[in-house]
């Protein structure tokens, strides 16, 4: 099938722009998915440059396997969660490189494919894992996570403000039959918020559990968390990490990261000397995120939520 179809990558130019890849350099793409990204920078490295990419999702790396790596003999290919950079970079031969991308989320190729789950839309069953080697799934936390529990996540990861009700109905509900597929989750949630009487407006209100349980089943704050110091170690000097979001969490926590490693002593300003010792390690170089234009929101939707980081080391 053709890239396009499969996954129209966002904010391409602005990436490319930012990250300035010169003929010969070094990247590490850490989010291949269907490798528009990845192309592109490669095109730019030329032969004599060279690119790890890295991606969880076997069926992904599968479709670059076949797809692009015979153009590209310069293009590494290894299935590995991003938390774990640092460990498979350095394996691999890529102890220190010019530039990181990480285009963090799901592809459309994931969202579309029902039988991935992650679409409350169509039915399928309730999986959502990006690593299909992975054990947990979303029947797995609908099925075994306490009341309570689910409360948390659907608040923490949805800010859902129907999360008690929620919760409370699936708990209730799984002790006669357990949720396995999309739609069961889908209906419930509809059929709650009718009866609160609130109206369906234009985003549907299975959106946010949905979120939430993707970002629960697939770990996704505490690895983009781990991931980000790593990137930073990676790094040569003047070496720059791009980071495109998609969800206000995930954009706070690349944000706040950023601005930390931008400081240099970060003690409370009542110490009268420094105490942490805390050096600054980076320049941010987007000062406000890069967002897609309204021309690329109307060509692919997905971009609308979209928000580019971009920061040099020191
Ligand atoms: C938005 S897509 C990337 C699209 C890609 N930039 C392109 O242009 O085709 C995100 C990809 O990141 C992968 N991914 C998400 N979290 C990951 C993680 N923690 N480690 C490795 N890959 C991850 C997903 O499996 C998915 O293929």
């Amino acid at each position: 099938m053709e890239k396009q179809k499969i996954h129209k990558s966002v904010l391409l130019q602005e990436v490319i722009r930012l990250l300035d890849p010169k003929p010969g350099q070094v990247f590490i793409d850490v989010t291949v998915g269907f490798g528009g990204h990845t192309e592109a920078i490669l095109k730019k490295i030329g032969p004599r440059g060279k690119l790890l990419g890295l991606d969880q999702d076997m069926k992904a790396l599968n479709w670059l396997g076949a797809n692009l790596q015979d153009r590209y003999p310069n293009l590494v290919l290894e299935k590995a969660n991003f938390s774990k950079v640092e460990e498979i970079a350095k394996k691999k031969g890529f102890a220190e490189v010019d530039g990181i991308l990480a285009d963090i989320g799901v592809s459309s190729a994931q969202l579309d494919e029902p039988q991935r789950g992650f679409s409350f839309k169509v039915s399928g069953p309730l999986d959502m894992r990006m690593d299909q080697s992975q054990r947990v799934t979303a029947a797995e936390i609908l099925a075994s996570y306490s009341e309570q529990k689910l409360i948390d996540i659907f608040s923490r990861y949805g800010e859902e403000r129907l999360s008690k009700t929620i919760a409370y109905r699936i708990v209730e509900k799984r002790a006669k039959m357990p949720f396995e597929q999309t739609l069961q989750l889908t209906r419930l949630i509809e059929e709650i918020y009718r009866e609160k009487g609130i109206k369906i407006g234009k985003i549907h209100p299975a959106t946010k559990v949905f979120q939430a349980l993707r970002i629960e089943v697939n770990d996704e704050l505490r690895n983009l968390e781990k991931f980000l110091p790593q990137a930073i170690e990676l790094l040569s000097r003047k070496g720059e990490l791009a980071v495109i979001t998609f969800h206000s969490l995930e954009d706070r926590l690349v944000k706040d990261f950023f601005q930390k490693e931008a400081r240099g002593c970060i003690c409370p300003s009542d110490y009268p000397i420094c105490k942490c010792g805390h050096e600054k390690r980076i320049n941010i170089l987007t000062k406000k995120p890069t967002i897609a234009n309204s021309e690329e929101i109307l060509e692919n939707p997905r971009s609308r939520s979209a928000k580019l980081r971009v920061m040099e080391k020191l």
